[in-house]
């Protein structure tokens, strides 16, 4: 069953119900200001930093859980609506939501009466702009009060819904004319402030939410649209809100339009007051001034249709699958964009109070981004090498505000330096821009510590071959990629973190998969030393690859495919002699894709396995038998109920590096098999299993053990953005950046047919047709054959005709 419906040309999905399994949502926002919004209009906005520079509040665990955010009542004499549905929850007459490329657009029908609200954050300002635009399509004039409202909070979101006795004394604000200005501790130590205003003249105002709303009622409810008034408040403490009170008269045909705007400025210190007690409304009003007419904001929405149009262009699909098409041409890229700009912080998973920038997370969200942005993505890695360590250990997280590391976390996850590596290296690929590696990046932001990026790196690769266990494996250390596997936690009480407790450096837990991450990207750091430093380094980081290599095929094939690690006690995980948890995925997919034990055939009988064990309806599940009960030794991976999350579910991030191993092999069917079984489009038809939304992957879906089999969980801002779409346009339709230039090398089922890809790179457009013909190998280029895949870099701006018989 579906809820909605793909609309290609326009790049929306169109939700047809307020009724969806869960609030399906969007995002707004490019580069600093943010807001989050569901089919219902529910959501927050923040500046830059999800948990302090909250700007707008939101409930989570509320009911409905999506209610909050951006509000419009519409008055048409006895009933009350709103064009997203909530929040006055009155039934539309019909009612339909876009969430586009960074924009939601609303329409919502009642007694004769059309609104449609178009939600956008524009390029480069901090603000959300919210145009409302209602038309009489009745025979009769409609005499209309609008109201709209949004309710503040205090800037630091886990204050905000903490520190009560503090709270609800602290709240200021002004209004002057349409515009209502939120202060709270500007007139101490914030430099920042928010407005909410309209462009128009308002009957009325209220920013104290209890006249507002009146007592014990909510947010469908509200007393002073139900007696056609306003309080014109001005609220001192409590729950501070603004909204807007607007009276319009609409003949027949007639339509008004309205432009609200939410908007974050800051003030230098010394010029935060126009005289005593008031705020310098400079920097406010400039930005009101560019977006207070329809022509201003049609234009800036304009612009930011033509940025995405710009950037989805950089990797175009023509290919005979529609739900390929849509998929590789517009969702996956903008959840890559989505994934790059939030981390893991906010989602409606995610209540942006927690981590911040992940290491490990940003790293890989990188791969997915960097021929979108690529200046952005080098900023991107500098920041986060700057919270490595010394020794080539990192902090697990940063907030991205201060960029500093997270000390509450702290390290210890033995795979976070090696996903550096990988999306420096990959970064070069894309680019060519090898000047980063010499970009002085200080250790763990200390000034003065600032070393060549390549020797942090080198560091990197360096803490794996000195961190290594007893059977010459890499040591686990708190966990790897797979957060849950926590071998030196031992953790007996409720509550303790199992990420943090118990010893990080234990001696003796090891990870194959780390080893397999070392081996593919060892290999990559070594061919960096090739090519931009020195032939000597790169021989001797391969020798410690080879190694690994060698380790990893000793002591971790277990016979039928790779083992997950060794226990504190060098027990085995993930082996066919484990009563549950026999097999991983993780291992197998990534041992596959660096080539260990190919000679031997490893890699088939893994990915056989795989199809054994793991597969299932929607993807391939973490793992298998799950675990039925608490294993002290193993941690959180045992504390899930079987088939949810990192205990057996389909955790959808490793599914592409078991079809990135698929195509190592050349195994073209299985590649693409693995990466449809779990690709959101592909599974629009049965939304009412999936539940969460069908233009984005979610991080996981409940494997063939759990109660909800089918059912997804965490969607948007996961891993596996980045990671589908590198296996989908780089390994299996094989368009993927080397250091050398761009290669072409599909590896694709006969199914698809002929497909071409256009794809700018390096300055230059290069048009690939794949096409199957009797007999014909190998690439021509602009009509003539080359050897090999990888088609050399040619001057900046020119046209690259490529042909690839399959
Ligand atoms: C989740 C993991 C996550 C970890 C750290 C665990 O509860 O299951 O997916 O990586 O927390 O936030
Ligand atoms: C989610 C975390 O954000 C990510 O870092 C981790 O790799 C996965 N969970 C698997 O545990």
């Amino acid at each position: 069953m579906k809820y909605g419906y793909f609309d290609d040309d326009r790049r929306e999905y169109v939700i047809t119900t307020p009724a969806t399994p869960l609030p399906w949502i969007n995002y707004l926002g490019n580069d600093g200001f943010y807001g989050l919004i569901s089919n219902t209009a529910g959501g927050y906005d923040f500046y830059r930093d999800a948990k302090l520079r909250r700007i707008t509040r939101f409930r989570y665990n509320n009911v409905p859980n999506d209610i909050g955010g951006r509000m419009y009542y519409i008055k048409d004499g006895g009933c009350t609506w709103s064009p997203s549905f909530l929040p006055a929850g009155t039934e539309l007459d019909s009612y339909e939501c876009r969430h586009g490329m960074g924009y939601t657009v609303f329409t919502g029908k009642k007694n004769g009466v059309n609104a449609k609200l178009t939600a956008f954050v524009p390029l480069g300002d901090a603000c959300e702009l919210n145009r409302l635009e209602i038309t009489n399509d009745s025979s009769e004039t409609k005499e209309l009060t609008i109201y709209s409202c949004i309710e503040w909070c205090l800037w630091n979101a886990v204050d905000d819904a903490n520190n009560y006795q503090r709270n609800l004394s602290i709240g200021e604000l002004e209004v002057v004319g349409s515009t209502i200005y939120h202060k709270t501790e500007f007139r101490e130590r914030r430099d920042h402030y928010a407005f909410f205003t309209v462009n128009a003249d308002v009957n009325g105002f209220d920013t104290d939410r209890d006249v507002f709303l009146g007592a014990r009622r909510a947010w469908d409810d509200p007393i002073q649209i139900e007696n056609g008034t306003s309080g014109n408040t001005v609220a001192s403490g409590w729950y501070p809100i603004a909204s807007h009170q607007l009276k319009l008269t609409l003949a027949p045909g007639e339509k008004k339009s309205y432009v609200f705007q939410l908007g974050y400025v800051e003030v230098p210190r010394d010029r935060k007051f126009e005289s005593k007690g008031v705020i310098n409304k400079a920097p406010a009003l400039a930005l009101i001034g560019k977006y207070n007419t329809d022509a201003r904001v049609e234009a800036a929405f304009k612009a930011l249709a033509e940025y995405w149009s710009d950037l989805l262009g950089i990797y175009h699909l023509e290919s005979g699958s529609d739900k390929l098409n849509r998929m590789v041409n517009i969702w996956h890229q903008y959840q890559c964009m989505v994934t790059f700009n939030m981390s893991r912080s906010a989602s409606y998973w995610e209540t942006g109070t927690g981590r911040g920038m992940g290491f490990r997370d940003s790293c890989q969200d990188l791969l997915g981004f960097m021929h979108l942005v690529p200046d952005r993505a080098r900023a991107r890695i500098i920041d986060i090498a700057s919270i490595q360590f010394e020794n080539g250990s990192t902090y697990h997280q940063y907030q991205p505000l201060t960029k500093r590391g997270n000390a509450d976390i702290g390290g210890g996850f033995n795979d976070d330096p090696l996903w550096l590596v990988a999306c420096t290296a990959a970064y070069i690929r894309e680019t060519g821009d090898a000047t980063i590696l010499e970009h002085p990046t200080p250790f763990n932001n200390v000034e003065g510590s600032e070393k060549p990026l390549m020797e942090h790196l080198r560091r990197s690769i360096n803490f794996i071959v000195n961190n290594k266990g007893p059977h010459g494996l890499p040591l686990i250390g708190r966990a790897d990629w797979n957060d849950c596997l926590n071998l030196n936690c031992f953790s007996e009480e409720p509550g303790e973190s199992f990420q943090t407790f118990g010893p990080s450096e234990g001696p003796v837990a090891e990870s194959v998969f780390i080893a397999g991450m070392f081996v593919k990207y060892g290999l990559e750091y070594a061919d960096l030393c090739e090519h931009f430093g020195s032939k000597d380094e790169a021989d001797s980081v391969r020798n410690e690859v080879g190694k690994i290599k060698k380790a990893t095929e000793e002591y971790g094939w277990d016979g039928e495919w790779f083992l997950r690690a060794y226990d504190a006690y060098s027990h085995k995980v993930g082996s066919n002699e484990c009563e549950e948890g026999k097999i991983f995925i993780e291992p197998q997919g990534f041992c596959t894709m660096a080539g260990i034990g190919q000679e031997k055939g490893y890699g088939r009988k893994a990915l056989d396995s795989v199809k054994k064990w793991l597969v299932n309806d929607y993807g391939v599940e973490i793992l298998a038998p799950c675990y039925t009960t608490y294993h002290v030794e193993l941690g959180e991976i045992s504390s899930y109920p079987p088939g949810y999350k990192e205990n057996g579910a389909i955790f959808t991030h490793n599914n592409p590096w078991v079809s990135v191993a698929a195509t190592v092999i050349g195994d073209a069917e299985m590649a693409f098999d693995i990466y449809r079984r779990s690709c959101p489009a592909f599974l629009e038809d049965v939304s009412e299993i999936h539940r969460t939304e069908p233009y984005v992957y979610s991080q996981m879906i409940a494997g063939r053990e759990a109660v909800h089999y089918g059912e997804a969980k965490n969607s948007f801002l996961t891993g596996t953005a980045a990671w589908a779409f590198v296996d989908i346009s780089q390994a299996i339709l094989g368009v993927q950046p080397t250091l050398d230039g761009l290669s072409v090398k599909p590896c694709v089922p006969a199914e698809l047919g002929d497909y071409s890809v256009t794809r700018r790179y390096r300055g230059s457009l290069y048009n690939i047709r794949v096409t199957r013909e009797a007999g014909r190998s190998g690439l021509t280029v602009n009509g003539a054959p080359v050897e090999g895949s990888v088609i050399p870099v040619p001057a900046a701006g020119s046209r690259v005709d490529v042909v690839c018989y399959i």
